[in-house]
């Protein structure tokens, strides 16, 4: 991994993601919609192809050679995994299909084991639809409660309010590291410790995280870490579920199925070792194997290049938004999430005109972003919104593309002037 600071060559980065040379309605493609899914590098699409070409099998389970093959560069990729976010063990890094599902299964064992009538679970107000529905299942089955930590305006954990809630019932904090919505970098570390001293776990959302800062799960002491791929540069359907091994090996299985077993009669099934205790039925084979290509395009750059890069856009972005309210003289551009440690990812709404609307004239000059609650209905409603225009900036992206999306923001700023006078 680079570890010193360098400037980046964004032209030879760009060459390498394929989907990024094209036309969208007549007009190159400018793709902000990265906070939903990253585009993939060359290496990550060749991974693919050559996988179905020549190696195909299922792991874990014959004695030929196409499935030694396939089993040791699906296990390389746990490796990889292991290393990019310093597990101690790569059996402790489990494949899920997701986010959503390593939430699921936290919360359906984990917690379907330990929670109890009056135990509290800890979430916070930005949290991704994901890390809030298990938790509401689990605990409505279990009798169990949920409490909220509040934000303030910028888009920021409310820390005083967290230490209040904080009691010897909290068993679980479920919180994002970094959201989806506002970009907010959470102060996961602090969580983490005042968690533990009450004895209570930790899982963290990485969903947004993993791809723009560095993660490592030893220094930060969290319990379980939910890692995807797809926002990482890797293909769709492929996640991670970190876990520490004593929790691991505590909790029963999720699912049911081939792999997981040690041994099974009718009478009594005895469960595998972890990770394969928690991995029933045929994974997502030729898709993880191609998520360590997409976990050495970011080695290979470095996450503080990488960083330094998407900050610069981020910085661009938001002064040039503010510029636009400025040359109209009236704040009709609203920035949603400005707080002080976040990643690029800029939200907004442009008071009169309604952030589909917004959408659908940026995605006709080319320019991809995402409109709408983002899957965080409640903090939608925390900020009186019922949706955003989001830019979300990768390292591919540049200072003119930047520029191009503020020119085509001005005309729709200018355009609802007009009619809203
Ligand atoms: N959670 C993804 C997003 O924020 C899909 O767009």
């Amino acid at each position: 991994m680079k570890s010193v600071a360098q400037k980046l060559d964004i032209i030879s980065i760009r060459n390498q993601f394929p989907i990024l040379h094209q036309e969208v309605n007549g007009k190159p493609l400018v793709y902000f919609d990265n906070a939903a899914t990253t585009q993939k590098p060359q290496a990550v699409i060749d991974a693919l192809v050559k996988y179905y070409s020549t190696d195909n099998a299922n792991i874990h389970r014959a004695a030929h050679t196409l499935a030694a093959r396939s089993t040791d560069m699906f296990e390389d990729t746990r490796k990889t995994i292991q290393t990019f976010i310093n597990a101690k063990e790569a059996e402790e890094c489990i494949f899920t299909k997701g986010v959503t599902e390593s939430i699921n299964l936290v919360a359906q064992t984990w917690g379907r084991k330990f929670l109890q009538a009056g135990d509290e679970v800890i979430i916070t107000t930005m949290e991704h639809h994901s890390n809030i529905v298990p938790w509401q299942m689990i605990c409505e089955e279990k009798g169990a409660i949920l409490k909220v930590i509040p934000i303030n305006e910028a888009g920021e954990l409310l820390m005083d309010e967290y230490d209040k809630m904080l009691s010897s019932k909290t068993k679980m904090v479920a919180c994002v590291w970094v959201s989806n919505t506002l970009g907010t970098i959470n102060p996961v570390k602090e969580i983490i410790q005042k968690a533990h001293a009450l004895g209570a776990k930790v899982l963290l959302d990485g969903a947004q995280a993993c791809s723009h800062l560095a993660v490592n799960v030893q220094d930060l002491d969290c319990d379980f870490l939910a890692v995807s791929s797809h926002k990482l540069y890797g293909p769709t359907g492929v996640g991670v579920l970190y876990g520490k091994r004593e929790l691991l090996d505590a909790i029963p299985p999720y699912q049911g199925g081939g792999e997981m077993i040690k041994e099974v009669s009718f009478e009594k099934t005895t469960y595998n070792e972890i990770p394969y205790k928690f991995e029933a039925g045929t994974p997502n084979i030729g898709d993880i194997i191609a998520f360590k290509y997409a976990l050495d395009f970011v080695n290979e750059i470095g996450k503080e290049n990488i960083a330094i890069h998407e900050n610069t856009l981020l910085k661009h972005c938001v002064e040039g938004l503010e510029q636009i309210n400025k040359s109209t003289n009236q704040q009709i551009i609203q920035l949603v999430g400005t707080a002080k440690q976040k990643v690029s990812v800029q939200s907004f709404v442009i008071n009169g005109m309604h952030h589909f609307d917004a959408g659908m004239m940026l995605d006709a000059k080319g320019i991809a972003v995402r409109t709408g609650h983002h899957c965080t209905q409640p903090l939608m409603n925390r900020l009186g919104l019922d949706g955003t225009i989001r830019a979300s900036f990768s390292v591919y992206n540049t200072l003119e593309e930047v520029d191009v999306f503020l020119e085509a923001v001005q005309r729709l700023v200018l355009l609802t002037a007009k009619y809203t006078k």
